[in-house]
């Protein structure tokens, strides 16, 4: 039996962490009915890093997500979620009977004014986004009890502006005394863990400070769009996770990176809490997860 389980004294459980969805809200469902299915195992929470794409409208796209939502139909899903066809809500109600909902932190590219309105009306730090109750967003700065463990969230970037960490959200979690929480969730990375193709140096000072001051045993994150790890800050063993779904081209590579919009290897990682053990899912099975129009209910279809 683990140190962790042990001290914890907790039932072993199992959490899949999705990287950067970008509106692909089905390719997300449908990986991780997938992975219960194909791994045999089942699924105690679903979170996601960041960048799901949660925007109310594609009037409130900002430039960047506008570009690539030309290109990428699938990046759309999350609309179409929010005002699903009966065939949309059918795939989705079939994910939701085989898999917890899926929490998520703010990335950079949300409707942050339209996030924060959810939490104001509901007056909870944990809001369904749609009406189906598939993804529910987590108020940066909060500790919430996921499958056991107590995990902490701090969506946005270091960056100067709108898309800046939450100064007091920060705060919050800096008062929280160290071993205070099992896992941390970000949408940045801690600084120093990848460069650029400019040869910049990526990452967040606050939250390598964050995670050496907290000193979870877990820290997550996204943003930078490949899988980086695992690092280790002190006790901490720190991820980043692949976005979900590769765009078609990028301006770096010449061929076509992804025209069949499959699900990209290292996008997603399961953690066991009783080893406290942390995969990344490279399985072949994950391609199978494809398309501009996912058929969600046909792919669950495939499952035992
Ligand atoms: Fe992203």
């Amino acid at each position: 039996m683990s140190e962790w389980l042990f001290a914890k004294g907790r039932q072993a459980m199992k959490i899949a962490f999705v990287g950067d969805v970008h509106g692909c809200v089905l390719h997300a469902l449908g990986a991780a009915v997938l992975l219960q299915d194909r791994r045999g195992i089942r699924l105690d929470a679903v979170i996601q890093v960041g960048d799901l794409g949660a925007y109310p409208s594609a009037e409130r796209f900002d430039e960047s997500s506008r570009r690539f939502g030309r290109d990428h139909p699938a990046q759309g899903d999350f609309f179409r979620l929010l005002d699903p066809s009966p065939s949309f809500a059918e795939g989705v109600r079939l994910a939701l009977g085989k898999i917890p909902s899926v929490l998520f932190v703010s990335g950079n590219h949300e409707d942050h004014d339209w996030l924060a309105s959810l939490h104001e009306a509901a007056g909870a730090e944990v809001v369904p986004v749609d009406p189906l109750g598939a993804y529910r967003h987590v108020a940066c700065g909060n500790v919430v009890e996921v499958a056991g463990q107590r995990v902490a969230f701090l969506g946005l970037i270091e960056v100067p502006g709108k898309m800046d960490l939450d100064e007091s959200a920060y705060a919050r979690l800096t008062a929280v005394e160290p071993g205070g929480v099992d896992i941390l969730v970000t949408h940045d990375g801690p600084y120093g863990m990848s460069r650029d193709r400019r040869g910049n140096v990526q990452g967040s000072p606050k939250l390598t400070r964050l995670i050496e001051h907290l000193r979870p045993r877990l820290h997550v994150s996204g943003h930078y769009h490949h899988p980086n790890g695992p690092r280790r800050y002190g006790r901490t063993t720190s991820y980043a996770l692949a976005q979900l779904v590769r765009p078609k081209i990028t301006r770096w590579e010449p061929e076509p990176v992804n025209p069949g919009q499959r699900v990209t290897a290292g996008s997603i990682g399961l953690l066991d809490t009783e080893t406290g053990g942390f995969e990344y899912i490279e399985d072949e099975w994950l391609a199978d997860v494809k398309g501009d129009a996912l058929d969600l209910a046909g792919l669950i279809a495939t499952t035992r």
